[in-house]
């Protein structure tokens, strides 16, 4: 039998047999939809929460950042703790959207052909990455990582550093002009315990890890940029105390 109800001009046998007219109007309903996600995001005062602790990267963190983004780490480890109860165990607290929100560009990632590393700092001594890293199965006998041993052969460019930070403050990461005029001075200091380390630490907290970290004092190698890097990793915000927004009153 006809039916003799779908008749008008947004008949549904119209539209669907008008490829053209199918097209703009799902277009439409598409774009609307895009449109109500969107726009208000656009209006919220803020979308990632602000908590405590969280702080740019130093110039020598954010150098061995450049490291483990260059030599491709995040292909087998991902950044972000996923808020399940498994996770949690495993890893500690999930990731708060804060703590990758100076990352340009983040490494929560999908893949772990090794564990999640976004709370690696601290976990392991320095002495520990650098063994791992030069020669994983030297102390993780099943361990399919391949070695980076050349790290630490390989002295560290640095003279460009500034300019890496001025890259990211063109992309909203805090750092002013005190930040990037140091930037060098900075990053030389974090990695030599007899350094004066006073104006990096106003600049980037008390926190901050100040030390050789690949057991060779006399030069500063690509190997004390990355483990700088790893041991601050999910560190800076104290879980003890932190609340999250929702919760407080
Ligand atoms: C081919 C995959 C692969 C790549 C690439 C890789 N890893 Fe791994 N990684 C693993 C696996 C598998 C493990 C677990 C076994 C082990 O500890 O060696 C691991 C373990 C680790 C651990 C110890 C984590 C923990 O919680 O025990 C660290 C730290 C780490 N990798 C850092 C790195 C860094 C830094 C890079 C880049 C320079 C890198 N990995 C590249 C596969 C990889």
């Amino acid at each position: 039998m006809a039916d003799t109800t779908d008749t008008g001009f947004f008949s549904h046998k119209r539209i669907e047999r008008n490829v053209a007219l199918l097209a703009v109007l799902a277009f439409i309903t598409v774009t609307i939809g895009g449109l109500v996600q969107l726009v208000p995001l656009f209006f919220m005062q803020n979308t990632i929460e602000k908590v405590e602790g969280i702080r740019p990267y130093t110039p020598l963190e954010l150098a061995g950042r450049n490291i483990y983004v260059r030599e491709g780490c995040y292909n087998c480890h991902s950044q972000m703790v996923r808020p399940f109860r498994d996770e949690i165990e495993r890893y500690g607290h999930y990731s708060l959207a804060a703590e990758s929100m100076y990352d340009h560009p983040f490494q929560w990632g999908s893949k772990r052909t090794g564990p999640d590393l976004a709370r690696v700092g601290g976990r392991y001594s320095d002495e520990w990455h650098v063994q791992h890293l030069a020669d994983p199965r030297a102390v993780v006998p099943e361990s399919i990582m391949p070695a980076y041993a050349f790290l630490k052969e390989k002295l560290l460019r640095d003279e460009d550093i500034a300019a890496h930070l001025k890259a990211n403050a063109r992309l909203g990461v805090p750092y002013a002009d005190a930040h990037v005029d140091n930037a060098l001075a900075d990053l030389r200091a974090q990695a030599d315990p007899d350094a004066d380390t006073s104006g990096l630490l106003e600049r980037y907290g008390e926190k901050v890890n100040v030390r050789d970290f690949d057991g060779d004092p006399r030069r500063l190698t690509e190997m004390d940029a990355l483990v700088a890097y790893l041991q601050v990793l999910g560190t800076m915000v104290d879980f003890q105390s932190y609340v999250p927004e929702d919760n407080r009153r």
